[in-house]
Protein backbone atom coordinates (compact mmCIF):
# COMPACT_ATOMS: atom_id res chain seq x y z
CA UNK A 1 0.00 0.00 0.00
CA UNK A 2 2.40 2.84 1.15
CA UNK A 3 4.85 2.10 -2.17
CA UNK A 4 2.38 4.15 -3.52
CA UNK A 5 3.01 6.59 -1.45
CA UNK A 6 4.97 9.20 -3.75
CA UNK A 7 8.77 10.51 -2.73
CA UNK A 8 7.73 14.18 -3.50
CA UNK A 9 10.29 17.19 -2.08
CA UNK A 10 8.03 20.52 -1.43
CA UNK A 11 7.50 21.91 -5.34
CA UNK A 12 8.38 25.05 -6.82
CA UNK A 13 5.05 25.71 -7.00
CA UNK A 14 5.11 25.43 -3.33
CA UNK A 15 4.97 28.69 -0.57
CA UNK A 16 8.08 29.09 -0.85
CA UNK A 17 8.28 29.86 -4.03
CA UNK A 18 4.89 32.22 -4.40
CA UNK A 19 6.65 34.61 -1.82
CA UNK A 20 9.32 34.54 -4.47
CA UNK A 21 7.24 35.66 -6.93
CA UNK A 22 5.72 38.36 -4.58
CA UNK A 23 9.25 39.71 -4.08
CA UNK A 24 9.84 39.90 -7.49
CA UNK A 25 6.53 42.24 -7.58
CA UNK A 26 4.64 40.00 -9.91
CA UNK A 27 1.41 40.03 -7.81
CA UNK A 28 0.96 43.51 -9.06
CA UNK A 29 -1.10 42.63 -12.28
CA UNK A 30 -3.81 44.28 -12.55
CA UNK A 31 -3.44 47.57 -13.66
CA UNK A 32 -6.59 49.77 -11.63
CA UNK A 33 -5.24 48.29 -8.48
CA UNK A 34 -1.79 49.57 -7.60
CA UNK A 35 0.51 48.03 -4.59
CA UNK A 36 4.26 48.57 -3.86
CA UNK A 37 6.30 45.40 -4.25
CA UNK A 38 7.21 44.41 -0.47
CA UNK A 39 10.32 42.45 0.41
CA UNK A 40 8.67 39.19 2.00
CA UNK A 41 9.88 36.21 4.09
CA UNK A 42 8.48 32.31 2.98
CA UNK A 43 4.98 32.29 3.29
CA UNK A 44 3.19 31.24 6.16
CA UNK A 45 1.75 27.28 6.35
CA UNK A 46 -1.55 27.19 6.00
CA UNK A 47 -2.97 24.02 7.51
CA UNK A 48 -6.80 23.52 7.44
CA UNK A 49 -8.82 21.08 9.47
CA UNK A 50 -11.74 19.15 7.75
CA UNK A 51 -14.35 17.03 7.59
CA UNK A 52 -18.45 17.87 6.19
CA UNK A 53 -19.70 15.52 8.79
CA UNK A 54 -20.61 18.44 11.80
CA UNK A 55 -19.13 18.06 15.46
CA UNK A 56 -16.16 15.87 15.46
CA UNK A 57 -14.15 18.30 17.74
CA UNK A 58 -12.53 20.64 14.76
CA UNK A 59 -13.07 23.65 16.72
CA UNK A 60 -12.19 22.37 20.16
CA UNK A 61 -9.14 20.34 18.66
CA UNK A 62 -7.78 23.68 16.96
CA UNK A 63 -8.25 25.75 20.01
CA UNK A 64 -6.05 23.24 21.95
CA UNK A 65 -3.45 22.40 19.54
CA UNK A 66 -2.99 26.26 18.05
CA UNK A 67 -2.21 26.87 21.59
CA UNK A 68 0.06 23.84 22.36
CA UNK A 69 1.94 25.09 18.52
CA UNK A 70 2.17 28.71 20.12
CA UNK A 71 3.95 27.52 23.48
CA UNK A 72 6.69 25.70 20.68
CA UNK A 73 8.03 29.00 19.87
CA UNK A 74 5.85 29.20 16.46
CA UNK A 75 3.87 32.21 15.72
CA UNK A 76 0.02 30.83 15.26
CA UNK A 77 -3.07 32.24 13.81
CA UNK A 78 -6.20 30.63 14.32
CA UNK A 79 -8.25 31.52 10.98
CA UNK A 80 -12.37 31.26 11.67
CA UNK A 81 -13.33 30.99 8.59
CA UNK A 82 -16.87 29.00 9.72
CA UNK A 83 -19.63 31.53 9.28
CA UNK A 84 -21.12 29.57 12.96
CA UNK A 85 -18.35 31.42 14.73
CA UNK A 86 -17.50 29.05 17.24
CA UNK A 87 -13.86 29.64 17.48
CA UNK A 88 -14.89 33.52 17.31
CA UNK A 89 -17.02 32.47 20.52
CA UNK A 90 -14.24 30.32 21.73
CA UNK A 91 -11.40 32.48 21.99
CA UNK A 92 -13.13 35.68 22.88
CA UNK A 93 -16.11 34.12 25.17
CA UNK A 94 -18.29 37.17 24.23
CA UNK A 95 -21.78 36.86 26.36
CA UNK A 96 -23.54 39.45 24.51
CA UNK A 97 -24.24 41.20 20.86
CA UNK A 98 -22.54 44.48 22.30
CA UNK A 99 -19.38 42.02 22.95
CA UNK A 100 -18.98 40.96 19.17
CA UNK A 101 -20.09 44.46 18.22
CA UNK A 102 -16.75 45.84 20.01
CA UNK A 103 -14.71 43.50 17.92
CA UNK A 104 -16.38 44.31 15.04
CA UNK A 105 -16.38 48.22 15.37
CA UNK A 106 -12.30 48.62 16.46
CA UNK A 107 -10.37 50.46 13.34
CA UNK A 108 -9.42 48.64 10.60
CA UNK A 109 -10.30 45.26 8.93
CA UNK A 110 -12.12 43.51 11.79
CA UNK A 111 -13.16 39.92 10.26
CA UNK A 112 -13.03 37.55 7.59
CA UNK A 113 -15.63 39.18 6.23
CA UNK A 114 -14.99 42.80 5.86
CA UNK A 115 -11.42 41.49 4.70
CA UNK A 116 -12.63 40.26 1.73
CA UNK A 117 -15.10 42.52 0.89
CA UNK A 118 -13.18 44.44 -1.89
CA UNK A 119 -13.36 41.14 -4.11
CA UNK A 120 -16.68 40.32 -3.60
CA UNK A 121 -18.47 43.29 -3.73
CA UNK A 122 -16.21 44.89 -6.10
CA UNK A 123 -15.13 47.74 -3.90
CA UNK A 124 -12.11 49.53 -5.81
CA UNK A 125 -9.66 48.79 -2.93
CA UNK A 126 -7.40 46.66 -2.74
CA UNK A 127 -7.81 43.52 0.03
CA UNK A 128 -5.95 45.02 3.55
CA UNK A 129 -4.83 42.36 6.27
CA UNK A 130 -7.25 41.81 9.39
CA UNK A 131 -6.69 43.15 12.37
CA UNK A 132 -6.28 40.65 14.35
CA UNK A 133 -6.84 39.50 18.34
CA UNK A 134 -4.04 38.21 20.73
CA UNK A 135 -5.57 35.06 22.30
CA UNK A 136 -5.63 36.07 26.16
CA UNK A 137 -2.89 34.62 28.02
CA UNK A 138 -0.69 33.91 24.69
CA UNK A 139 1.33 36.19 22.82
CA UNK A 140 2.04 33.99 20.39
CA UNK A 141 -1.57 32.82 19.08
CA UNK A 142 -4.02 34.93 17.56
CA UNK A 143 -7.21 34.79 16.40
CA UNK A 144 -9.05 36.26 12.54
CA UNK A 145 -12.33 37.13 13.98
CA UNK A 146 -15.05 34.92 11.95
CA UNK A 147 -18.34 36.72 10.89
CA UNK A 148 -21.58 34.63 10.45
CA UNK A 149 -21.95 36.72 6.76
CA UNK A 150 -19.42 35.44 5.31
CA UNK A 151 -21.83 32.53 3.80
CA UNK A 152 -23.20 35.63 1.77
CA UNK A 153 -19.97 34.79 -0.09
CA UNK A 154 -20.46 30.93 -0.70
CA UNK A 155 -22.85 31.35 -3.96
CA UNK A 156 -20.37 33.79 -5.65
CA UNK A 157 -17.79 32.05 -5.09
CA UNK A 158 -18.95 28.82 -6.13
CA UNK A 159 -20.05 30.66 -9.62
CA UNK A 160 -16.59 32.10 -10.08
CA UNK A 161 -14.68 28.39 -9.37
CA UNK A 162 -16.84 27.24 -11.84
CA UNK A 163 -17.71 29.76 -14.78
CA UNK A 164 -14.56 31.76 -14.34
CA UNK A 165 -13.10 30.83 -17.77
CA UNK A 166 -16.08 32.34 -19.65
CA UNK A 167 -17.11 35.58 -16.86
CA UNK A 168 -13.63 37.11 -16.49
CA UNK A 169 -15.51 39.52 -13.73
CA UNK A 170 -15.21 36.45 -11.50
CA UNK A 171 -11.87 36.17 -11.62
CA UNK A 172 -11.02 38.03 -8.23
CA UNK A 173 -12.69 35.80 -5.94
CA UNK A 174 -10.77 32.59 -6.29
CA UNK A 175 -7.21 33.81 -4.83
CA UNK A 176 -8.70 36.04 -2.81
CA UNK A 177 -9.26 34.17 0.47
CA UNK A 178 -5.84 32.89 0.67
CA UNK A 179 -4.57 36.54 -0.11
CA UNK A 180 -6.50 37.75 2.57
CA UNK A 181 -5.03 34.73 4.96
CA UNK A 182 -1.75 35.05 3.66
CA UNK A 183 -1.67 39.35 3.94
CA UNK A 184 -2.98 39.09 7.48
CA UNK A 185 -0.51 36.31 8.62
CA UNK A 186 2.33 37.77 7.10
CA UNK A 187 1.60 41.20 9.16
CA UNK A 188 1.79 39.54 11.92
CA UNK A 189 4.91 37.56 11.27
CA UNK A 190 2.85 34.38 11.36
CA UNK A 191 4.21 31.61 11.10
CA UNK A 192 1.45 28.54 11.19
CA UNK A 193 -2.19 29.75 10.07
CA UNK A 194 -4.79 27.34 11.20
CA UNK A 195 -8.19 27.91 9.29
CA UNK A 196 -11.78 26.16 11.14
CA UNK A 197 -14.07 25.14 8.61
CA UNK A 198 -17.70 24.66 8.58
CA UNK A 199 -18.93 21.09 8.31
CA UNK A 200 -19.83 21.16 4.57
CA UNK A 201 -18.95 20.66 1.08
CA UNK A 202 -19.53 24.06 0.17
CA UNK A 203 -17.96 26.42 -2.36
CA UNK A 204 -15.53 28.26 0.73
CA UNK A 205 -14.62 24.86 2.07
CA UNK A 206 -13.47 23.77 -1.79
CA UNK A 207 -11.73 26.92 -2.17
CA UNK A 208 -10.25 27.18 1.67
CA UNK A 209 -8.84 23.41 1.51
CA UNK A 210 -7.41 23.64 -2.18
CA UNK A 211 -5.47 26.38 -1.64
CA UNK A 212 -4.17 25.38 1.98
CA UNK A 213 -0.16 23.79 1.60
CA UNK A 214 -1.78 21.04 4.04
CA UNK A 215 -5.24 19.12 5.70
CA UNK A 216 -6.20 17.14 8.32
CA UNK A 217 -9.07 15.55 8.87
CA UNK A 218 -11.29 15.50 11.97
CA UNK A 219 -12.87 11.98 12.41
CA UNK A 220 -15.88 10.78 14.42
CA UNK A 221 -15.76 7.02 14.59
CA UNK A 222 -19.14 5.38 14.05
CA UNK A 223 -21.33 3.78 11.84
CA UNK A 224 -21.47 6.37 9.00
CA UNK A 225 -17.71 6.41 9.42
CA UNK A 226 -16.89 4.08 6.30
CA UNK A 227 -19.12 6.18 4.71
CA UNK A 228 -17.58 9.72 5.52
CA UNK A 229 -14.09 8.02 4.19
CA UNK A 230 -15.86 6.47 0.85
CA UNK A 231 -17.32 9.99 0.46
CA UNK A 232 -13.77 12.30 1.17
CA UNK A 233 -11.90 9.73 -1.13
CA UNK A 234 -14.35 10.44 -4.11
CA UNK A 235 -15.04 14.16 -3.39
CA UNK A 236 -11.03 15.24 -2.55
CA UNK A 237 -9.25 14.34 -5.39
CA UNK A 238 -12.14 16.06 -7.54
CA UNK A 239 -11.77 18.88 -5.69
CA UNK A 240 -7.73 18.74 -6.35
CA UNK A 241 -8.22 18.14 -10.05
CA UNK A 242 -10.27 21.61 -10.03
CA UNK A 243 -7.72 23.74 -8.64
CA UNK A 244 -5.02 22.98 -10.41
CA UNK A 245 -6.93 23.36 -13.27
CA UNK A 246 -8.24 27.12 -11.29
CA UNK A 247 -4.35 27.55 -11.48
CA UNK A 248 -3.40 27.28 -14.94
CA UNK A 249 -6.35 29.64 -16.31
CA UNK A 250 -5.68 32.99 -17.85
CA UNK A 251 -8.26 34.76 -16.16
CA UNK A 252 -7.27 33.59 -12.64
CA UNK A 253 -3.59 34.30 -13.02
CA UNK A 254 -4.03 37.80 -14.55
CA UNK A 255 -6.28 38.63 -11.67
CA UNK A 256 -5.74 40.85 -8.13
CA UNK A 257 -5.43 37.75 -6.33
CA UNK A 258 -4.05 35.36 -8.56
CA UNK A 259 -5.49 31.62 -7.86
CA UNK A 260 -2.59 29.14 -6.49
CA UNK A 261 -2.60 25.53 -6.08
CA UNK A 262 -0.14 24.94 -3.51
CA UNK A 263 0.30 21.40 -3.89
CA UNK A 264 -1.72 20.38 -1.18
CA UNK A 265 -0.59 17.52 1.14
CA UNK A 266 -2.87 15.01 3.50
CA UNK A 267 -1.22 15.69 7.27
CA UNK A 268 -3.74 13.19 9.14
CA UNK A 269 -6.20 12.39 11.00
CA UNK A 270 -7.65 13.44 14.16
CA UNK A 271 -9.81 11.25 15.87
CA UNK A 272 -12.18 11.88 18.49
CA UNK A 273 -13.75 9.63 20.82
CA UNK A 274 -15.92 11.21 23.04
CA UNK A 275 -18.98 11.81 21.54
CA UNK A 276 -20.03 8.12 20.06
CA UNK A 277 -21.22 7.27 24.14
CA UNK A 278 -25.03 7.91 23.37
CA UNK A 279 -24.70 5.52 20.46
CA UNK A 280 -26.71 2.08 21.33
CA UNK A 281 -24.92 1.53 24.23
CA UNK A 282 -25.91 1.52 27.76
CA UNK A 283 -23.46 4.67 28.96
CA UNK A 284 -22.45 3.66 32.39
CA UNK A 285 -21.64 0.48 31.01
CA UNK A 286 -17.93 0.96 30.84
CA UNK A 287 -17.01 -2.59 29.20
CA UNK A 288 -19.55 -1.95 26.70
CA UNK A 289 -18.46 1.48 26.00
CA UNK A 290 -14.75 0.40 25.46
CA UNK A 291 -15.84 -2.51 23.07
CA UNK A 292 -17.77 -0.04 21.42
CA UNK A 293 -15.17 2.55 21.00
CA UNK A 294 -12.48 0.46 20.02
CA UNK A 295 -14.75 -1.46 17.26
CA UNK A 296 -15.30 1.89 15.65
CA UNK A 297 -12.08 3.21 16.01
CA UNK A 298 -10.44 -0.69 14.32
CA UNK A 299 -13.45 0.57 11.56
CA UNK A 300 -12.14 3.98 10.83
CA UNK A 301 -8.76 2.93 10.95
CA UNK A 302 -9.22 0.17 8.10
CA UNK A 303 -11.17 2.66 6.26
CA UNK A 304 -8.94 4.99 6.25
CA UNK A 305 -6.13 2.57 4.95
CA UNK A 306 -8.27 1.06 2.44
CA UNK A 307 -10.01 3.85 0.84
CA UNK A 308 -8.81 6.99 1.90
CA UNK A 309 -4.99 6.51 1.89
CA UNK A 310 -5.26 5.15 -1.75
CA UNK A 311 -7.24 8.22 -2.66
CA UNK A 312 -5.29 10.71 -1.78
CA UNK A 313 -1.50 8.84 -3.05
CA UNK A 314 -3.29 8.51 -6.46
CA UNK A 315 -3.96 11.91 -6.38
CA UNK A 316 -1.07 13.14 -5.46
CA UNK A 317 -2.24 14.43 -1.95
CA UNK A 318 0.02 12.07 0.58
CA UNK A 319 3.33 13.10 2.00
CA UNK A 320 6.06 10.63 1.68
CA UNK A 321 5.95 7.27 3.33
CA UNK A 322 9.43 8.48 4.92
CA UNK A 323 8.26 11.84 6.18
CA UNK A 324 4.89 10.29 8.17
CA UNK A 325 7.41 7.67 9.37
CA UNK A 326 10.09 9.98 10.24
CA UNK A 327 7.41 12.06 12.50
CA UNK A 328 5.41 8.27 14.13
CA UNK A 329 2.48 9.65 12.27
CA UNK A 330 2.24 6.95 9.18
CA UNK A 331 -1.83 6.65 8.31
CA UNK A 332 -3.68 5.09 9.43
CA UNK A 333 -2.04 6.61 12.62
CA UNK A 334 -3.95 9.58 13.76
CA UNK A 335 -2.08 12.74 14.94
CA UNK A 336 -3.47 13.03 18.14
CA UNK A 337 -6.82 10.52 19.25
CA UNK A 338 -8.89 13.45 21.55
CA UNK A 339 -10.60 11.40 24.68
CA UNK A 340 -13.46 13.12 25.84
CA UNK A 341 -12.64 16.29 28.17
CA UNK A 342 -15.85 15.24 30.61
CA UNK A 343 -17.06 19.14 32.36
CA UNK A 344 -13.56 20.38 31.66
CA UNK A 345 -14.93 21.43 28.33
CA UNK A 346 -17.17 23.67 29.68
CA UNK A 347 -14.32 25.00 31.61
CA UNK A 348 -12.14 25.48 29.18
CA UNK A 349 -14.49 27.70 27.18
CA UNK A 350 -15.49 29.69 29.32
CA UNK A 351 -12.20 30.33 30.86
CA UNK A 352 -10.47 30.66 26.99
CA UNK A 353 -7.74 28.82 28.62
CA UNK A 354 -6.55 24.72 26.64
CA UNK A 355 -8.32 22.22 28.52
CA UNK A 356 -4.68 21.04 29.95
CA UNK A 357 -3.72 24.36 30.68
CA UNK A 358 -6.10 24.70 33.76
CA UNK A 359 -5.07 25.57 36.94
CA UNK A 360 -5.85 24.11 40.38
CA UNK A 361 -7.40 27.17 41.13
CA UNK A 362 -9.34 27.46 37.67
CA UNK A 363 -10.39 23.73 38.49
CA UNK A 364 -11.79 24.44 42.24
CA UNK A 365 -11.16 20.95 42.82
CA UNK A 366 -9.29 19.69 46.67
CA UNK A 367 -8.15 15.81 47.82
CA UNK A 368 -8.53 13.19 45.06
CA UNK A 369 -10.83 14.43 42.67
CA UNK A 370 -8.36 17.49 41.94
CA UNK A 371 -5.33 14.74 41.66
CA UNK A 372 -7.21 13.00 39.85
CA UNK A 373 -8.35 15.75 37.50
CA UNK A 374 -4.47 16.46 37.31
CA UNK A 375 -3.84 12.99 35.83
CA UNK A 376 -6.10 13.49 33.51
CA UNK A 377 -4.75 16.62 32.25
CA UNK A 378 -1.49 15.60 32.10
CA UNK A 379 -2.51 13.05 29.93
CA UNK A 380 -4.36 15.75 27.29
CA UNK A 381 -1.39 17.81 27.54
CA UNK A 382 0.88 14.65 26.51
CA UNK A 383 -1.89 14.30 23.89
CA UNK A 384 -1.69 17.61 22.30
CA UNK A 385 2.22 18.23 22.82
CA UNK A 386 2.71 14.72 21.09
CA UNK A 387 0.20 16.26 17.84
CA UNK A 388 1.97 19.13 17.80
CA UNK A 389 5.24 17.67 17.26
CA UNK A 390 4.34 15.29 14.69
CA UNK A 391 2.73 18.55 12.84
CA UNK A 392 5.91 20.22 13.08
CA UNK A 393 7.74 17.70 11.94
CA UNK A 394 5.23 17.07 8.42
CA UNK A 395 5.36 20.29 7.87
CA UNK A 396 9.01 21.37 8.41
N1 LIG B 1 -12.79 16.06 23.78
C1 LIG B 1 -14.04 16.47 24.06
N2 LIG B 1 -14.69 16.00 25.14
C2 LIG B 1 -15.95 16.39 25.43
N3 LIG B 1 -16.66 17.23 24.68
C3 LIG B 1 -16.07 17.75 23.58
C4 LIG B 1 -14.74 17.40 23.20
N4 LIG B 1 -14.42 18.06 22.05
C5 LIG B 1 -15.50 18.77 21.74
N5 LIG B 1 -16.50 18.61 22.63
C6 LIG B 1 -17.84 19.19 22.59
O1 LIG B 1 -18.48 18.70 21.42
C7 LIG B 1 -19.18 19.74 20.75
C8 LIG B 1 -18.67 19.86 19.32
O2 LIG B 1 -17.29 20.22 19.38
P1 LIG B 1 -16.66 21.23 18.34
O3 LIG B 1 -17.48 22.49 18.26
O4 LIG B 1 -15.23 21.37 18.66
O5 LIG B 1 -16.85 20.38 17.01
P2 LIG B 1 -16.76 20.87 15.50
O6 LIG B 1 -16.28 19.74 14.70
O7 LIG B 1 -15.99 22.12 15.42
O8 LIG B 1 -18.28 21.17 15.18
P3 LIG B 1 -18.82 21.87 13.83
O9 LIG B 1 -18.75 20.83 12.77
O10 LIG B 1 -20.23 22.28 14.16
O11 LIG B 1 -17.94 23.04 13.54
C9 LIG B 1 -18.97 20.99 21.58
O12 LIG B 1 -20.10 21.16 22.41
C10 LIG B 1 -17.76 20.70 22.42
O13 LIG B 1 -17.80 21.37 23.67
MG1 LIG C 1 -16.45 23.94 14.55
Amino acid sequence: MFDNFKMMNRPLTGPGASSRSYSNGQYSSVSELTREPIERRDMPKQISIFNHRGGASKTSAIFNLGWMLATKNKKVLLADCDPQCNLTAMVLSYTGSDNLKTIYDRDGVTSIYEGLRPAFEAIPKIIEPVVCLEVPGNTNLSLLPGHIALSEFDIPLGAAQNFTDSFATLKNLPGSLRYLLNETAEKNEIDIVIVDMSPSLNAINHNLLMTSDYFIISFFPDIFTSMANKSLAKILPLWNSLAKKLATLPNLIHSSYPYQYNNLKFLGAIFQNYGTRSWNMPTNDNKQWNANIKQWIDELSSSIYQILIPAMSDSGMSLSYEKYKNNNAVPPSPLLQITNFTNLIKLSRHLRTPVYQLTDKQLKQTGTDLAKTKTSLEKFSLLFERGAEKILGLVS
